[in-house]
């Protein structure tokens, strides 16, 4: 076995380019909340590839599906129709309430769609004169990694010598509805938000403050755009986040969990008004709504329903973050989050930490130092959230 880690190792540091800095394990099978290494060893998974695998690894109605429409037909362009184009938006719509539907392949490429489809507006809807439409967003925000997504990021590791940036976007703090009030101009096309800013280490805007951008944004006009590609889907106790919040968004951008971990799919979501300004030529993308991906995101939503599993991400996730609080440990600065979304600050390094998790059994990913996030495959039982905090009060306690 050491053999075998030492050669994948190798291989992977030799010729991948070293854009990752992944914990040394090496992974060979999933199956719901568990993955096991290439010795054998088995663990829970708590990161859930950033909240993608939402339904958990290797769902067995999604590995049906896949087979099948393998066998049937993957991939059409969009120089033809299909068949689970149309269903999906169908899913789509009883799922999100929303009317129109726009698919892409990552998230980061639902963000780009949803800035080109706000300019557009802007210029036809708000009349914005030519190339002065402008975006708001906030600082610490994580929309994805292409190049005009992160011309609009406040951290500088994502930046550095990647210049010259995409112009037209202006960086507010987050949580702060009057810095948002203050900013908009008469050229102001949409406000792009985070609902939780989960990559930024897990921060909830204070209570009102969704509330309180939606009304900005009516009297404003301004469009509204919730990035739910992390927190959407389940992951915050609701379908999306915001419904926590009490607010209906112009645009949404949803992605990972929309594929159950099979194969990337994304979305954006919106309406006549906004996406219908898209007419033959505007956007497009080879992969984009095809019927393999639309297929599987269908069954991947069923799933969620199904399952149950937005109630049990809301319950479970209150249960976790109680046990996490009661964990007395010195280390531990603050549990926060929403559903099974949630973050556990430290005041040491957490790669370390994790690191010790792992040892134990427990797959965890730090970000920003010293948050660790607990964001495991919705289809977790009360069991595996009792084995995964009894591993952190082990480490931490
Ligand atoms: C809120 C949010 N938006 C966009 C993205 C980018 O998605 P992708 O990595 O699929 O491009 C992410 C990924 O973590 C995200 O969390």
């Amino acid at each position: 076995m050491t053999e075998n880690f030492s050669y994948f190792l190798e291989l992977e540091s030799s010729f991948g380019a070293p854009n990752y800095n992944p914990l040394d394990v090496v992974l060979e099978k999933g199956e719901g909340v568990w993955v096991w290494d290439i010795s054998g060893k088995k663990y829970l998974d708590c990161l859930a590839s950033y909240s993608a695998l939402n339904q958990g690894h290797c769902h067995p109605s999604l590995q049906e599906t896949v087979q099948n429409q393998a066998k049937i037909l993957t991939l059409t362009s969009r120089a033809f129709r299909n068949t689970k184009l149309p269903e999906l938006y169908e899913t789509l719509h009883r799922f999100s309430g929303k009317n129109m539907f726009l698919l892409m392949n990552s998230g980061a490429e639902a963000v780009e769609t949803a800035i080109k489809v706000a300019r557009r507006w802007g210029y036809r809807r708000k009349k914005i004169p030519e190339n002065k439409a402008e975006i708001i967003v906030c600082r610490n925000n994580f929309h994805g990694r292409t190049t005009t997504v992160i011309s609009f990021s406040s951290e500088e590791s994502y930046r550095a010598d990647f210049g010259p940036f995409t112009p037209g976007f202006k960086i507010i703090p987050f949580g702060d509805a009057n810095a948002l009030r203050e900013s908009i101009t008469n050229e102001t096309a949409a406000f792009l938000v985070e609902p939780i800013q989960a990559e930024a280490g897990v921060y909830l805007p204070p209570p009102s403050y969704l509330h309180e951008v939606e009304k900005i944004c009516r009297e404003k006009q301004v469009l509204f755009i919730a990035d739910e590609i992390q927190t959407g889907l389940g992951r915050t106790g609701e379908k999306f986040c915001f419904e926590r919040y009490g607010v209906k968004p112009d645009l949404i951008t949803v992605g990972k969990a929309l594929s159950g971990g099979y194969y990337p799919i994304s979305a954006v979501l919106g309406d006549r008004e906004t996406l219908g300004l898209m007419e033959p030529g505007s956007h497009g993308s080879t992969f984009g709504g095809n019927p393999f991906g639309c297929a599987i995101a269908k069954q991947a939503l069923d799933i969620i329903l199904k399952e149950d599993l937005i109630r049990k991400s809301k319950e479970l996730g209150e249960y976790a973050m109680s046990l996490f609080r009661e964990i007395p440990s010195k280390h531990i600065k603050e549990v926060r989050g929403m559903g099974l979304l949630i973050g556990i600050e430290l005041d040491i390094p957490a790669r370390e930490v994790c690191l010790k998790l792992m040892e134990e059994g427990l797959l965890c990913k730090d970000t920003h130092e010293n948050v660790i996030r607990f964001t495991p495959p919705l289809v977790i039982t009360k069991e595996e959230i009792d084995f995964a905090v009894g591993v952190f009060r082990k480490v931490l306690g």
